[in-house]
């Protein structure tokens, strides 16, 4: 039998559980279904998502992705009134968020919802809603007992919105990360540096992660996956022309796909053997012996930038040529640091620092792993001015 007040929760994974139990706490009915048939110990379950959407008068969906939305609602078509609101909580694209609310028209809320698993249990998550007024009154009593309402205009705007705060977020999660690798790297202990960490300018992700972040890491369940984070960046990646540092980066094991995004904070630093290249071109420099560039570069590298105002491209022999095999008489004073490397499994990017007296070079490498070994491939260089 259709009650209006009773809610159908489909989708019983991380979200839609803590959503279920908070309403069904709240005094709601609820019946959940999940596509694995996995039951709950705090709402009532059905195996038939049909059977779930026919005794609702509202239809809540906590599902991964878009094309998870439409897989569900395709099987539930013949079960939903077209009064029946259904409430898309998901984070899903932009595009599949306009499609979804032109099929199933002046009844659709798109709700993608900030905070996680904790902020459900205490009804502190910020939706942001968008529907038709009448939808969204109707679907009210529902989203105040999750949380706070941001109405927003459209469903391709609420979706891209929900997508650009997840972007903010994986930009959190690796400085945390990178301020955990530097913590390291000077020896300090991780209790100490969490406790500094949460009181700046990470300090609300700190803290809501902790448990994820000692060492060594607690077991808590993981609340929100590196996987999920993936996918929204994945999408975004899609939807925007702007250029994007893919989430892959956050954590390249995808064994840990599953694990809290906080993970994707404690793990290791790019490996030694891609810095050994970079550690052989800075022994050439201090040295002046070009036989270190040999030991660093493919033989051949070319080695390409501006000099005088005009292009020049080095054969590896070339640049050796140029070096008289002892170190400049300024050599104390001079300097050398790599300031980033970015991995993709063969390939690597590098950048470096180098200050030579009065000038100040930025030296990028493209570098491969060729015969279990990694060699600069090419080098590109700015002299400052
Ligand atoms: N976790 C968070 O902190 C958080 C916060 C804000 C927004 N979100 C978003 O909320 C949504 C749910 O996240 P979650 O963390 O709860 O994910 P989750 O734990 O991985 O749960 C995903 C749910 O989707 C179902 N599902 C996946 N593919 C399906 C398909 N093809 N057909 C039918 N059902 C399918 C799963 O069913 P079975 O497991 O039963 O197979 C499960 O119920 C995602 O869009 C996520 O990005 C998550």
């Amino acid at each position: 039998m259709t009650t209006p007040h009773t809610v159908a929760v489909l989708g019983l994974g991380r979200m839609g559980t803590a959503i279920a139990t908070r309403l069904a706490a709240q005094g709601r009915d609820v019946v959940g279904w999940t596509r694995s048939g996995r039951t709950s110990d705090t709402v009532r379950t059905t195996a038939d998502p049909n059977d779930a959407v026919s005794q609702a008068g509202l239809v809540l969906l906590a599902l991964f992705d878009g094309p998870a939305c439409r897989q569900v609602l395709d099987t539930v078509r013949a079960s939903l009134r077209s009064d029946t609101i259904v409430l898309n909580t998901g984070t899903i694209a932009p595009a599949e968020a306009a499609e979804l609310a032109r099929r199933l028209g002046p009844s659709y809320v798109h709700a993608p919802v900030l905070g996680s698993v904790p902020a459900v249990a205490t009804g502190g998550l910020r939706i942001l809603a968008a529907a038709e007024q009448d939808a969204l009154d109707r679907a009210r009593p529902v989203l105040d007992a999750l949380g706070t309402v941001r109405p927003v205009d459209g469903a391709s705007a609420a979706a891209a919105l929900k997508l650009v705060a997840n972007h903010s977020l994986a930009g959190a999660v690796r400085a945390l990360g990178d301020s955990l690798r530097q913590a390291d790297a000077l020896g300090l202990p991780r209790d100490e540096v969490l406790d500094i960490l949460e009181l700046g300018q990470l300090g609300g992700l700190v803290a809501r992660k902790r448990p994820f972040l000692t060492d060594p890491p607690g077991t808590a369940a993981a609340e929100f996956t590196i996987g999920a984070l993936a996918k929204d960046m994945a999408l975004l990646a899609a939807a925007s022309p702007a250029p994007l540092r893919s989430a892959g980066g956050l954590d390249d094991d995808p064994a840990r796909a599953e694990a809290d995004i906080a993970a994707a904070a404690t793990a290791p630093g790019v490996a030694d053997a891609v810095l050994e290249p970079l550690r052989a071109y800075v022994r050439g420099h201090a040295t002046g012996d070009p036989a270190h560039f040999r030991d660093a570069f493919l033989p051949s590298a070319r080695i390409e930038g501006i000099r005088d105002d005009a292009f020049v491209s080095w054969s590896l022999d070339e640049y050796c040529a140029l070096f008289p095999g002892r170190p400049a008489p300024d050599e104390p004073a001079r300097s050398r640091r790599v300031d980033a490397v970015d991995v993709h499994g063969t390939v690597a990017t590098a950048t470096m620092t180098l200050a030579h007296g009065a000038a100040r070079f930025t030296d990028v490498f493209l570098l491969v792993r060729t015969d279990g070994r990694w060699l600069i491939a090419n080098k590109a260089y700015h002299r400052h001015s």
